[in-house]
């Protein structure tokens, strides 16, 4: 995760914004594989004013904006990276990951997947599976769609990849497409695969969560399974990965 601000705190004068917080989306070869860059996969903050439905500038994200506007050459102030738990799991290379991703939040699964299909690194040979599941509102929102749909083409026993297209499509009960629905779908081989020591990782929206872990609950107790005791196993496990905001 990278911290990037710009400009001058208003509630603090002389002092910098508060940092803002984004998840790196490559890996620490960067793009060019030359160790000199790192990519963010950035969402402006715009603000509609609820009452009117218009958007008021004055009250646009500030950092989003920022970094949404600036141009190749511009300066950019960020530190870190900081944080652990998304941090690639490599002492395993044949292990299989589960990523559920809404929006932005597949920035950190691209940099993953970056490393296991995109890479050539000599300690780590990617054998496994990664299984991304990517919740966008329609197919123009698609992020990174052309190296997704490479890895799939590239890799069919190593990859799957399956979207969630909110306004495009519907779920059984005639509802948005949202990810949980997309896990529920898969219920049996995902708990088949979380039994066997799959990882699993969440990042975007804080809202997915409860969602998520109402569908996982649901899905346990058909099986006949706790899932307290199963979602406390996977923490103990270090499978169980969370990064929503
Ligand atoms: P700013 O902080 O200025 O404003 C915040 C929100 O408040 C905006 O939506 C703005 O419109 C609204 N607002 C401003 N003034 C207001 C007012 N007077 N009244 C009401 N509302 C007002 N994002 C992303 O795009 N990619 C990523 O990879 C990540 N990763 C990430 C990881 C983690 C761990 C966290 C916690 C968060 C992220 N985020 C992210 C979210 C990102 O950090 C967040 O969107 C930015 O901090 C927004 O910063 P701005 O400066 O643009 O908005
Ligand atoms: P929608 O906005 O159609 O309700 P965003 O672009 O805001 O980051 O959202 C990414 C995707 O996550 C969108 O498809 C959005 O759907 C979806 N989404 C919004 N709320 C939830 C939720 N509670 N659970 C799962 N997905 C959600």
């Amino acid at each position: 995760m990278l911290h990037g601000w710009q400009g001058e705190n208003p509630k603090k004068p002389g002092a910098p914004h508060n940092v803002r917080l984004y998840s790196i989306a490559s890996t620490r070869y960067g793009d060019f594989f030359d160790g000199k860059t790192a990519s963010l996969c950035v969402r402006r903050a715009v603000y509609y004013d609820p009452e009117t439905g218009k958007e008021d500038p004055s009250k646009n994200g500030i950092c989003s904006n920022f970094l949404c506007n600036s141009k190749p050459g511009d300066k950019i102030q960020i530190t870190g990276p900081s944080g652990k738990i998304m941090l690639l799991p490599e002492d395993d290379p044949n292990a299989t990951h589960i990523m559920i991703a809404t929006g932005t939040g597949v920035a950190p699964f691209r940099g993953y997947l970056r490393r296991m299909f995109m890479e050539s690194v000599p300690a780590y040979k990617f054998g496994g599976l990664a299984w991304l599941f990517l919740g966008v509102a329609n197919t123009d929102s698609l992020l990174y769609d052309d190296e997704f749909s490479k890895y799939l083409k590239d890799y069919p026993d190593n990859f799957r990849y399956n979207r969630a297209l909110s306004r495009e499509q519907k779920n059984k009960s005639g509802g948005k497409m949202y990810v949980q629905d997309k896990i529920e779908e898969y219920s049996d081989e995902i708990f088949k695969l979380l039994d066997n020591g799959a990882h699993i990782y969440f990042c975007g929206l804080k809202g997915m969560m409860p969602g998520i872990q109402d569908t996982l609950k649901k899905v346990a107790e058909q099986r006949g399974e706790s899932w307290e005791e199963k979602l406390s196993q996977l923490k103990k496990n270090k499978q169980w990965h969370v990064e929503v905001y």
